[in-house]
């Protein structure tokens, strides 16, 4: 489903031009569940948002559900950024006052398709997610790691092909972490394909497989 071959990405610092990413190849199978774990500055973030449609590479290929990725301009790559991926940030960027359920709905009022049963859609999410009594409560009313699960109910609400973590459990106790990480154990059962970018090795192994990075490069990927 996702198909990377040789990434490369350049960044211009000044005038020096640094290689964040040199050259990595990847393959993630719909269903997976893969944690991607690297010391800071690695380039997790930088491949995540390739891999998210954020960013584009400087040079090598990218394949999403058999449609090249690279290379498309950027009115392309959002329009599939936003019906094929799912972000979940350490942040939980939830809109305050304004209820569980509508935070939910928010990307598909900015995707201009309001589908009537949007209300139903955000509650089944909410519900995946293990919260159908915070429904109406607002951000100010949750805990942390309540809000960063309606945060995944609103990465899932317009049914993206890959729900893209990066460290969301950086934010929250070790109680809270493991409400998310038992949460991602549920949407892997159900099939979800996801990436989870981490630092914390307990996380990492809720995963089926562990990818390493240093230095912009992959160093090892065990399936377990
Ligand atoms: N827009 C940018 N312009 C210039 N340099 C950048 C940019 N974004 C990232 N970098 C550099 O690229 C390197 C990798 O950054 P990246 O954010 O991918 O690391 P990371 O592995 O996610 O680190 P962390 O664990 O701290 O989040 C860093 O040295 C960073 O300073
Ligand atoms: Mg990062």
């Amino acid at each position: 489903m996702i198909q990377l071959k040789d990434i490369t990405k350049l960044y211009n610092r000044g005038k020096l031009k640094v290689k964040v990413l040199k050259g990595v190849s990847l393959s993630i199978k719909k269903g997976e569940y893969v944690s991607i774990m690297a010391p800071s500055g690695a380039g997790k973030s930088t491949l995540m948002n390739i891999i998210g449609c954020l960013d584009t590479p400087t040079s090598g290929t990218y394949f999403l559900d058999n449609d090249e990725i690279s290379g498309l301009n950027d009115s392309r790559l959002s329009a599939i950024r936003n019906s094929k991926i799912g972000f979940v940030f350490q942040a939980y960027n939830l809109l305050s006052g304004v209820n569980a359920i509508r935070n939910v709905m928010l990307p598909l009022i900015y995707r201009n398709k309001y589908p009537p049963d949007a209300g139903d859609r955000a509650e089944k999410m909410l519900k995946l997610v293990g919260l159908q009594d915070r429904l109406s409560h607002s951000p100010g009313e949750l805990s942390g790691g309540e809000q960063q699960r309606v945060a995944i109910a609103r990465a899932l609400i317009c049914e993206p092909s890959v729900l893209l973590a990066d460290e969301p459990t950086g934010n929250l106790d070790s109680n809270s972490g493991r409400e998310i990480l038992s949460t991602f154990d549920q949407l892997h059962q159900v099939g979800k394909t996801i990436v989870l970018i981490t630092h914390d090795q307990n996380a990492a192994n809720h995963a089926k497989r562990i990818i390493r990075m240093r230095d912009g490069l992959i160093t090892e990927d065990t399936s377990s």
